[in-house]
């Protein structure tokens, strides 16, 4: 394996990621008025709430423990991954076996354990609450309104590289030029190496939503990380931001410049489904790849003549 180079290359020793934190304590105000009374991470795209998804791209990536941060109202979330022993009898005793197991496997699939920001201060805030839970090892941050299905999730991809290099990494895509000032964009210099070739590129800066003449480049942060406990030290030093929040693309700065931060461009598509626009497009593509609803629902949007 090739040396990484970040700006001062200071890998951490490299220890498996078992823990992932999921954000979900923010007020979902680009939803309102769905996201008044319920988590924004509960929208349903097609049958399965968002932080399902979330919960499953975890458990394909090798994660054993998720931590989820979680805020006023947003007691469903936890409900959702609870066991349901009333419902699974009730669904037993109807000969709906399928169903009970299906109830049954969301309280399987993964440890979970939940802990609560008080206050919305931010993503950086929400990722630092979770501080004692993760302790003195790696972890992933995923997005809980992001989902990115696919068969190859894009959190083992950052896993691979966190353990094979010892330096944190963050998923990039690319964005329309004209698109950059509704993004954290990445000042990057390619650092090509197998097997990731030119997917790699070693993180000089991060700028939060610059205009197009002004961005560095067309490489959009997605939504999901990896990252040494370091990011920690980070984060307590990351002063309020924009908003008066503690944001996480601060604290990814000081660990870029300090210890190196890859970016990565992942294979795969995100949907920000925290946003209505972008809801609609995952229901409607995730609904067209459903075995049981795909042929009618094409048959139906055909049937438009858009
Ligand atoms: P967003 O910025 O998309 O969430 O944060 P938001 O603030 O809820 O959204 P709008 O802009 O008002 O519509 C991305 C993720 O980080 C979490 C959110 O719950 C979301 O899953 N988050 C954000 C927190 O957990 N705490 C925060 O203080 C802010």
């Amino acid at each position: 394996m090739a040396n990484p180079k970040p700006s001062t290359p200071v890998p951490a020793p490299v220890h498996k990621v078992r823990k992932a934190v999921l954000p979900a304590a923010g007020l979902g105000t680009r939803f309102l008025p769905a996201t008044k009374a319920q988590p924004k991470e509960m929208l349903s795209v097609v049958d399965k709430p968002l932080i399902q998804y979330v919960a499953e791209e975890c458990v394909a990536s090798g994660i054993e423990h998720i931590i989820i941060v979680t805020g006023k109202g947003k007691n469903a979330i936890e409900d959702h991954f609870d066991s349901a022993p009333a419902l699974e009898r009730f669904l037993e005793d109807h000969g709906k076996k399928d169903l009970a197991e299906m109830v049954r496997k969301i309280t399987n699939m993964v440890q979970v354990s939940y802990t609560r920001q008080k206050e919305p201060l931010g993503l950086g805030h929400a990722v630092l609450v979770a501080r004692d839970l993760v302790g003195d090892e790696p972890f992933a941050v995923l997005l809980g309104d992001v989902i990115i299905p696919g068969p190859r999730p894009a959190t083992r991809q950052l896993v691979e590289v966190y353990e094979a290099t010892g330096v944190g990494a963050i998923a990039v895509e690319e964005v329309p030029r004209e698109k950059t000032h509704l993004y954290g964009i990445v000042a990057g210099d390619p650092a090509p190496q197998p097997p990731w070739g030119a997917r790699l590129q070693r993180i000089r800066d991060l700028v939060e939503k610059p205009k197009p003449e002004k961005a560095p480049s067309n490489l959009a942060i997605t939504g999901r990380y990896v990252l040494p406990p370091e990011i920690f030290d980070c984060l307590a030093r990351t002063k309020p931001g924009a908003g008066g929040e503690i944001q996480l693309t601060d604290a990814l700065r000081i660990l870029a410049q300090e210890r190196g931060l890859w970016a990565y461009i992942y294979e795969g598509v995100s949907y920000d489904a925290g946003d209505k626009l972008g809801f609609l497009k995952a229901t409607v593509e995730i609904a067209l790849q459903n075995a049981e609803l795909g042929g009618d629902f094409r048959k139906y949007l055909k049937s438009l003549q858009l």
